[in-house]
């Protein structure tokens, strides 16, 4: 699609009043074209797939991008959770190395290249690369981006937040896990924002309980993002996790009572709430895995890969090491 002006064009020095015509040329008022992404993320250049080494084994899409339905059991093996249990600490580490080198004017390509070297290193294929033809080995979304932002030329500035969301795929199972981290000096609201959105992924975690329906998780998350007014985005969901990278359980981050499958012992998911300043309704960029505020206003995520015990839960993403290794109060 050819857009009507040129995305990428630099905006003047002084900027028109909103009702007076755009500055780029296109006729229309400056307040119905380019006022609308100021202060936006904007899509910058995707560099090419990057390879690995033939001797990391691949999921069954790697090659093709196309994902084969399996039809996993929703309660795992004790073999695929110990497993599970290997890749979950493979994705807390290489997650907690990336936020690390989080600063102002890294591109989030750049981060891409450092998530998959990370990947090489520890014998791992990074699960995003060609999942469904997703380009790159990590998703990367800055402020108003709530999931799925592809790395690109764009560089991380003073003030952002910025969402990595990293995957692995070790051993034959896939651990999932993410958070939002600080790109230098970043403002109040912002910061309660990312707080309150990693409390309410710990609520919602501690609900985890077998015997339970699933709506248990999102009624915590939500009871908690209400607290402050914030919205919890509805479109992306929690998800099975083991073999299949997406398996068939949904946890859904507010409360549905039609959400209502028993938890059972074995089972395993993420739990991964996406909330935000604003609304919950979202918008998708053209290239189809971008989904954003439809309000623009800024989003928080966390995420852990869970396992329902006999007695509570074991997050498998979790524990010494990881960005968020306990609930904050525990
Ligand atoms: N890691 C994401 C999740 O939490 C999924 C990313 S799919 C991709 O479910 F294709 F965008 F990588
Ligand atoms: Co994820
Ligand atoms: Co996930």
């Amino acid at each position: 699609m050819v857009l009507a002006h040129a995305p990428l064009a630099n905006a003047p020095a002084v900027l028109p009043q909103a009702n007076d015509p755009c500055w780029c040329g296109s006729g229309r008022k400056y307040k119905r074209c380019h006022k609308r992404s100021e202060g936006r993320v904007l899509p910058g250049v995707v560099s090419p797939m990057r390879t690995l080494p033939a001797s990391i084994a691949r999921p069954p899409y790697a090659d093709t991008g196309e994902v084969p339905e399996r039809g996993e059991s929703a309660v795992k093996s004790p073999d695929v959770i110990a497993r599970m249990r290997t890749a979950g600490h493979l994705a807390a580490e290489i997650l907690r190395l990336a936020g690390e080198a989080v600063r102002p004017g890294l591109t989030t390509d750049e981060l891409d290249a450092y998530v998959h070297q990370l990947h090489i290193e520890r014998n791992c294929y990074p699960s995003p690369l060609n999942y469904h033809h997703y380009p790159k080995s990590v998703c990367t979304s800055v402020n108003e981006v709530i999931c799925h932002g592809i790395p690109d030329s764009r560089e991380l500035q003073d003030g952002d937040i910025v969402n990595l969301d990293v995957t692995v795929y070790h051993d034959g199972v896939h651990g999932d896990t993410n958070a939002t981290f600080f790109v230098g000096d970043v403002d109040p609201a912002s910061r309660q924002l990312v707080k309150v959105t990693e409390e309410a992924m710990w609520h919602g975690i501690e609900a985890v309980k077998p015997g339970r329906p699933l709506s248990d998780i999102g009624r915590a998350i939500e009871d908690h993002a209400k607290r402050y007014r914030y919205g919890v985005i509805r479109a992306f969901i929690g998800h099975g996790i083991g073999e299949e990278f997406h398996g068939d359980i949904q946890v859904l981050h507010y409360y549905s009572p039609q959400n209502n499958d028993i938890m059972r012992p074995g089972m395993t998911f993420t739990i991964e709430p996406m909330i935000s300043h604003g609304g919950w309704q979202h918008k998708m960029w053209d290239d189809d895995w971008t989904a954003v505020t439809a309000d623009g206003k800024r989003t928080a995520q966390f995420e852990h890969t869970v396992l329902v015990t006999d007695d509570g839960f074991d997050v498998l993403t979790g524990g010494d090491g990881a960005v968020s290794p306990r609930a904050p109060w525990a």
